[in-house]
């Protein structure tokens, strides 16, 4: 039987006792229809990823996701959902250059934005940061493999940890992740058999994106999911439907509508007569 809940909310402590339970399904989500919409799927976990840069904004990558539009967007979606867990993902240069800064931006994710949680990239090197956050009661979910923010030190979006060295690395960042307090790390990018591994390992779920299938949890970007991602399909996602394609028909058919004076029609218009029933709008 399932540990989470099926209707009241997905809590921290819930999450970390699902571990060896449940399989954890999480999925991004940048505004509210579409937070609501997957909060009803039953999703357990939504998170305001800063891949809205790139899903959303258009941009080459997450770097330029500032405080005030990450907050935007966690207020729209933590406002939509029911019971999935709701986890605002701090942007480049929120926690990186002083702890008492993170901990300050981080808290404005719960206050501000009514998320439950706050997600961090980075392993040892952003060990200060993390500590300050827990210390100051806030849920982090850790991050580690491939770090989008780190994409020009990395030279691109590519798989971590091949290398018998940087595997090594890999699982010490999780292990000191895991034992600062961090409720949950997702994985990005590394070998099926290091992320295993990992999970094994560490006493919190593992949430994978491109990392197998051997981790508590999976994560994928929802723009990915349905579709609407117009240039790049890493290897790793798994496509469930064709909005792309949806839309475009949908907005041909209005266009051809428009243009043909097939729209609107009769019951579409407002006649003079002020009948009760056509004085709503809406
Ligand atoms: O920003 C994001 O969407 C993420 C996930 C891909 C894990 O960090």
């Amino acid at each position: 039987m399932s540990s989470l809940p099926e209707t009241s909310p997905v809590t921290v402590p819930l999450l970390v006792s699902s571990k060896g339970k449940d399989r954890i399904a999480m999925m991004t989500a940048y505004d509210a229809p579409t937070a609501a919409l997957l909060d009803e799927a039953g999703l357990d976990v939504l998170l305001v990823g800063d891949s809205l840069a790139m899903a959303v904004y258009g941009e080459p990558n997450t770097l330029s996701a500032t405080m005030e539009t990450m907050l935007r967007h966690a207020r729209a979606v933590s406002r939509a959902c029911r019971r999935a867990l709701v986890v605002g993902d701090m942007p480049f240069l929120s926690y990186q250059t002083d702890p008492r800064e993170a901990v300050a931006n981080a808290g404005r994710f719960l206050s501000e934005a009514g998320c439950a949680a706050v997600k961090v990239e980075g392993g040892r090197r952003v060990l200060p940061a993390v500590e300050a956050i827990l210390a100051a009661d806030i849920p982090v979910m850790g991050h580690i493999g491939l770090t989008p923010q780190s994409v020009h030190k990395l030279g691109g979006f590519k798989v971590q940890g091949r290398a018998s060295g940087a595997a090594e690395e890999i699982r010490q960042d999780a292990r000191a992740l895991a034992d600062a307090g961090c409720f949950s790390i997702v994985l990005e990018c590394v070998p099926e058999g290091l992320a295993a591994e990992i999970t094994e390992q560490v006493a919190v779920p593992t949430i994978g994106i491109g990392a197998g299938p051997h981790c508590d949890g999976q994560v994928l970007v929802f723009h990915d999911v349905v579709g609407l991602t117009r240039d790049l399909r890493p290897k790793f996602v798994r496509r469930y439907a064709d909005l792309s394609g949806t839309i475009r028909d949908a907005a041909r058919a209005y266009a051809k509508d428009v243009r043909d004076g097939s729209f609107p029609n009769a019951q579409e218009s407002f006649s003079d007569s002020s009948k009760p029933a056509l004085r709503r709008i809406y």
